[in-house]
């Protein structure tokens, strides 16, 4: 018979073994690839000994192709709960050092366990994945595991905080559970995302390309959009995940924590009173203007990388967490096109979900013409963005700095969209279309009838004029009370910081209804 000692020593033995995955082999093997193990990753994620894991003695039950030869204490997933800064969250952890890190009917069950657990106690989820997808050997008890997950992350959206990192393989129909979670991190080099690989590629379309020209991270930064931070490397992947975390409240009922701020509220930035062109067409960098207004320059841009003609990302005034939207001059005009209007409408519908109020800085030439957008459905895209200003009820502050052209000025948090307080700068030029447009629909007759060349720039140039001085400034708007106030730029800082400050016992709801039907 065993002595209680024994047994506290197999349970320490048990507990080693679990700790080994794989086994030191695959470990090193990982190490060799540039990647940390899941409790690695887990273990710099959390705050130090705050980490506790559940069903560290799972192991899968299935038994075709000989599998049940070979099993591993934990089945291939590390889960559990801890804190970062102090604040509770759920992990999952896929380890690839067992079985490719595959999903297997036990290994779900564990995922799920965290998941529920989180959606109970209103706490953050952060799914770490590195896998080869579905456990072969478990066949359709894979695919029912994987779609127990996704119907959780659907439950979970808008209730708790989702966030995706991709730090190995992601591919087939496991691309699904991080695309349904609000962030998705890939680290640069060892991670990819596609729903078929490079060689169905090949068999189905007979296109050849490789892993990481089809679904790795560049990719999914810049042209899909798929990922909303890239990493050079797990460590910087580990504290963006944790300062993403610092930006947002635990669940929806909750605000995101207030940090104490060390930046005067009354901070004056004389460089915004230049930062205008005189001319109308010339670009700036609107980032410029957001980190010359927010607490300590302090910008954590999301989607850098894809369509870079608009800014989303957090950042704190006067210790508040918002979010920002502005369109960004430097790219494109700032003009919004298919792209834009998706990544933007995500972004704002994601802060209203989670209480953190809106700050929209806008400088928009309008909305972007021709077939390509047309064909591509820029009508439904951007009704997204409307449909997303439209609906939020969180605080709305918005500055126009400059241009606020057609649909664009109403999509753009505009005052009719439940705007709650709009500024704009003295530069501001808010009307249905820019001079150039506008001089060629309503003078087009009287330009044809001039024959000389010269004379008939100099009309236009005249007509054009005439346009800029009516409408190419903020007081007609302002004349309406569709601008509250028209704002000296370099007191931008103080004047959102107040308007918050007054927004933040804010209370608006919207009609009862199951849910909305927004233009998908
Ligand atoms: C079972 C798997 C596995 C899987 C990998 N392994 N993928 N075991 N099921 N899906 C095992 C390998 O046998 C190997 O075991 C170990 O994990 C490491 O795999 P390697 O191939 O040696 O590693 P590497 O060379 O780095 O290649 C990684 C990989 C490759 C690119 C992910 O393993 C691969 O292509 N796997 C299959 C991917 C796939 O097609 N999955 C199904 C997708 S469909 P040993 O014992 O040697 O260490 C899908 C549907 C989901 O997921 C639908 C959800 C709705």
């Amino acid at each position: 018979m065993s002595s209680n000692q024994d047994k506290i020593n197999e349970l320490i033995s048990f507990r080693e073994q679990a700790k080994m995955g794989g086994g030191q082999k695959r470990i090193d093997s990982q190490h060799k690839k540039g990647k940390l193990t899941a409790r690695e990753r887990i273990e710099m994620l959390l705050d130090e000994g705050s980490f506790e894991e559940f069903d560290m003695f799972v192991k899968h039950r299935c038994t075709n192709f000989g599998i049940d030869k070979e099993s591993y204490f934990g089945d291939g997933v590390v889960t559990g709960y801890g804190t970062i800064d102090g604040r509770l969250v759920y992990v999952f952890s896929q380890d690839f050092t067992v079985f490719g890190g595959s999903l297997s009917e036990t290994f779900a069950a564990k995922i799920c366990k965290v998941m529920d657990m989180a959606m109970k106690n209103g706490a953050p989820l952060i799914g770490i994945n590195d896998s080869g997808g579905a456990r072969i050997q478990e066949g359709v008890n894979s695919l029912s595991g994987y779609t127990e997950i996704f119907q959780r992350n659907i439950l979970a959206s808008g209730v708790i905080p989702q966030i995706s990192a991709i730090f190995g393989p992601c591919a087939g129909g496991a691309v699904y559970s991080p695309a349904l979670t609000d962030f998705i991190m890939m680290n640069q080099g060892t991670s990819y995302m596609f729903v078929t690989g490079p060689k169905v590629v090949k068999t189905v379309t007979g296109e050849e390309v490789n892993q990481e020209q089809l679904g790795g991270a560049s990719v999914h930064a810049a042209k899909s959009g798929v990922a909303h931070f890239v990493v050079d490397n797990e460590e910087d992947g580990i504290k963006t995940l944790r300062k993403l975390l610092s930006y947002l409240p635990s669940n929806n009922l909750e605000e995101a924590p207030m940090m104490a701020c060390n930046d005067a509220i009354d901070r004056l930035e004389d460089t915004l009173n230049e930062i205008i062109p005189d001319n109308p067409n010339k670009p700036y960098d609107v980032l410029e203007v957001i980190r010359a207004i927010v607490d300590n320059r302090d910008f954590f841009e999301c989607q850098k990388l894809f369509a870079q003609n608009i800014v989303t990302g957090f950042a704190r005034f006067n210790g508040q967490s918002v979010g920002i939207i502005a369109n960004q001059p430097k790219y494109m005009a700032g003009v919004l096109d298919i792209n834009a209007s998706r990544k933007a409408a995500r972004f704002v519908r994601f802060c209203d979900a989670f209480n953190i109020p809106i700050v929209t800085l806008v400088d928009v030439p309008g909305f972007l013409p021709g077939t390509g957008q047309e064909y591509g459905g820029i009508i439904i895209h951007g009704a997204k963005l409307l449909f997303a200003y439209g609906e939020a009820t969180v605080p709305k502050v918005t500055v126009i700095l400059r241009k606020a052209y057609g649909g664009a000025y109403c999509v753009m948090s505009s005052k009719h969209l439940r705007g709650d307080i709009n500024y704009a700068w003295p530069t501001g030029e808010i009307a249905v279309m820019g001079p150039k447009g506008a001089i060629e629909v309503l003078s087009s007759k009287e330009i044809a009838a001039i024959e000389d060349d010269s004379k008939k720039a100099e009309f236009i140039a005249e007509k054009e004029a005439d346009y800029r001085d009516k409408f190419a400034n903020p007081y007609v708007a302002a004349q309406y009370g569709y601008i509250d106030d028209v704002i000296e730029p370099r007191n931008t800082r103080f004047r959102v910081i107040r308007a918050l400050q007054s927004l933040s016992t804010k209370k608006l709801s919207n009609p009862a209804k199951k849910h909305s039907n927004i233009p998908l």
